[in-house]
């Protein structure tokens, strides 16, 4: 039997998981995530206080649902980077605590790829290759991967603001609660009409196209976006904030489906597997379904708890670490909040 502990403390969310055997036992949450609403994002050092007090009482709930004991745990995994300095210290931290008292090897495993391992836990076992998208409030980003473990190779990924900072500046801009993404896809979904409003989709032609086949740029359509109302205001005429939402998120998911896919044809990989906390975005899924029905490709996204930072993604990482026998951190390891996407554990 194989028991690693998960913890993940790479933004807002303390996560602590337990997997045994490739299953998970448990994950348990706590955030902070209320406390940046009246200031429209996230206060690190507010972030950093909040793991503190989370950590104890998080990994305490977590050990108890999944009836296991300190004793039991074989390795610890923790989140090392891409996050907030601050953050990440804190469960790196705890993380070395609990490795030095236990005598017990730590894992210092990549946010991003986490985001792909957790769904092993869910869909089963990966196949020999597949291309992952990896979406979030920092990330955007195209993998090809043979070996989650120490085969992962960077195609392409945003080259200014990633999809989830686009929603969340754009939910800003049309009035709509931080963070915006949730509420972007909420309204466009309920009450607007994606055809409307035709934004740009950004490295859409010439030689931009070319040269970033797998890249993205969200910076200008945001900018399209506030244009386009600012006209509207000077006019004095009504915002409609549901076509508007929906005509920006077609532009976005219309181009992470389409680039996503031509990087699975490319590389002839057949399946796509999805993570990150935009991958919670309905249209995202209905795009990726549709399209990839009529390719032959076959996508993989994990339910939306799981697609949100937890510590799931980091247990199923540590225990994919673990099981392929790749060499724990050293206990004097640095967090990295830049930490190399084709890295999977810190060395
Ligand atoms: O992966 P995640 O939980 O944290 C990071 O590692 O960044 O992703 C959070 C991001 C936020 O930008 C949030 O607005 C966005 O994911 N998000 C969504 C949706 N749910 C969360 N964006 C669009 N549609 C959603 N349904
Ligand atoms: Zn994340």
């Amino acid at each position: 039997m194989t028991t690693v502990l998960g913890i993940e403390t790479s933004c807002d969310e303390t996560g602590v998981a337990l997997v045994r055997d490739g299953e998970l036992l448990a994950d348990v949450t706590a955030t902070s995530m209320d406390e940046y609403a009246r200031f429209g994002g996230i206060i690190p050092e507010i972030a950093s206080r909040a793991h503190l007090e989370s950590m104890v009482p998080t990994l305490s709930a977590a050990l108890e649902k999944a009836n296991v004991s300190l004793s039991e745990v074989d390795a610890i995994a923790v989140t090392a980077g891409p996050g907030l300095i601050g953050s990440l210290t804190v469960g790196v931290s705890a993380a070395k605590a609990l490795s030095l008292a236990l005598g017990k090897p730590i894992y210092g495993a990549n946010h991003i790829l986490g985001h792909l391992a957790v769904d092993e836990l869910v869909d089963g076992p990966f196949p020999e290759h597949f291309v992952g998208l990896v979406v979030s409030g920092g990330h955007s980003s195209i993998l090809d991967v043979h070996d989650i473990t120490g085969d992962v190779h960077e195609m392409g990924g945003t080259i200014d603001d990633a999809a989830g900072e686009a929603f969340d500046k754009v939910g800003r801009i049309l009035g709509l609660p931080y963070p915006g993404g949730v509420h972007i896809d909420r309204v466009s979904r309920e009450e607007g009409d994606r055809t409307a409003i035709r934004f740009p989709r950004g490295l859409e032609g010439g030689k931009n196209k070319a040269k970033h086949p797998y890249d993205f740029s969200f910076s200008g359509l945001k900018t399209a976006v506030a244009r386009y109302v600012e006209g509207l205001e000077t006019r004095g005429e009504d915002i409609p904030v549901a076509n508007i939402a929906a005509g920006f998120q077609e532009a976005i998911d219309d181009t992470l489906s389409e680039k996503s896919l031509n990087a699975c044809e490319a590389v002839g990989a057949d399946t796509l597997v999805v993570g990150g906390g935009f991958s919670a975005n309905s249209r995202l899924r209905a795009l990726l379904a549709e399209r990839a029905a009529k390719r032959g490709i076959t996508v993989r996204i994990p339910p939306i708890r799981y697609c949100t930072d937890n510590g799931a993604m980091i247990a199923a990482l540590g225990y994919k670490l673990v099981t392929a026998g790749v060499a724990p951190s050293p206990l004097d390891m640095t967090v990295d909040t830049n930490m190399d996407l084709e890295q999977p554990v810190m060395a």
